[in-house]
């Protein structure tokens, strides 16, 4: 889906493929600290039910967003000869974020269950759900369209671009998700100014520049020949 024509960027990916890579890090240290260091911990199981808890944004941030971020960069990362690679590596990245979202969910719903919080009534909520039910519809289609059995050339060559699109579309969403659920922890722990809520904006604000890199490695083509 890469532009390269005369209206071109002039860029490759390479850069903005490499500034995700240093965003990955960043968030995944962030969350870390924040629910190992400033939080209880995490758990499965735990008296302590904010462990449960804090497997969610650990789940959601890093398994879910930053590895579907990465599957979705794979074709630009990945030896451009090597084609079948370039395509398993993103069905499997994706797949993992997959899981990593469906069990994100899970403790977030038992964590619920075990304080007796209610279900589902905020816009966090919807969309958040909304965003694990798309991409997990999105890579089945992607499998059987592309994988085993795919379609045949003409069709793959007609879904490719709709493929692109809805997979950008349902990234976004899950970067609209991270960032609605950021500002509702904020608000419920009612952090003010502190280091713990510098913390959390920050992993808010590598969240934004962590899409807009992934946006612009799509965009851009793998190599640019001035
Ligand atoms: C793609 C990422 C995310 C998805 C798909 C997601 C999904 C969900 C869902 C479905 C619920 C409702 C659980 C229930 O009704 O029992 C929920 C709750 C919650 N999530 Fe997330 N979440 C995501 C990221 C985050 C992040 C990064 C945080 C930051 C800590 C967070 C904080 C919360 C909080 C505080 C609740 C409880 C209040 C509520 O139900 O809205 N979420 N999330
Ligand atoms: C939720 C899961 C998925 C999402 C969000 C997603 C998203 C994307 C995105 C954004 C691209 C554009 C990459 C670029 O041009 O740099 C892409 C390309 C592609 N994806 Fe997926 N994908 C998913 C699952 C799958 C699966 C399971 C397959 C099966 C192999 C697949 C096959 C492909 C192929 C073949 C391309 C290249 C299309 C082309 O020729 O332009 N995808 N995908």
């Amino acid at each position: 889906m890469a532009i390269k024509n005369s209206s071109s960027f002039n860029l490759s990916a390479a850069p903005s493929a490499f500034l995700a890579q240093l965003l990955i890090i960043s968030v995944t240290v962030l969350v870390l600290i924040w629910v190992l260091h400033f939080r209880e911990g995490i758990a499965f199981n735990s008296q302590n039910k904010f462990k449960i808890f804090n497997l969610h944004p650990l789940f959601m941030a890093v398994g879910f967003l930053l590895i579907a971020g990465e599957a979705i960069m794979t074709y630009k990362i990945l030896p451009a000869g090597n084609r079948k690679l370039q395509k398993g590596g993103h069905l499997l990245l994706h797949l993992i974020a997959l899981i990593c979202g469906i069990l994100g969910i899970y403790v977030v719903f038992k964590f619920n269950n075990e304080t007796s919080g209610k279900h589902l009534y905020t816009f966090h909520s919807w969309i958040g759900l909304s965003s694990v039910a798309l991409f997990g519809f999105q890579w089945i289609l992607g499998f059987f369209s592309f994988w085993w059995p795919r379609a045949e050339m003409g069709a793959r060559a007609r879904l490719a671009p709709w493929h692109v699109f809805f997979g950008i579309v349902i990234f976004l969403i899950v970067v609209l998700s991270v960032e609605t659920g950021l500002v509702e922890i904020f608000t419920i722990l009612v952090l003010t100014r502190s280091q713990e809520a510098l913390i959390v904006n920050f992993i808010g604000v590598l969240v934004l520049l962590f899409a807009v890199s992934v946006g612009l490695t799509v965009i851009l083509p793998r190599s640019y020949n001035y």
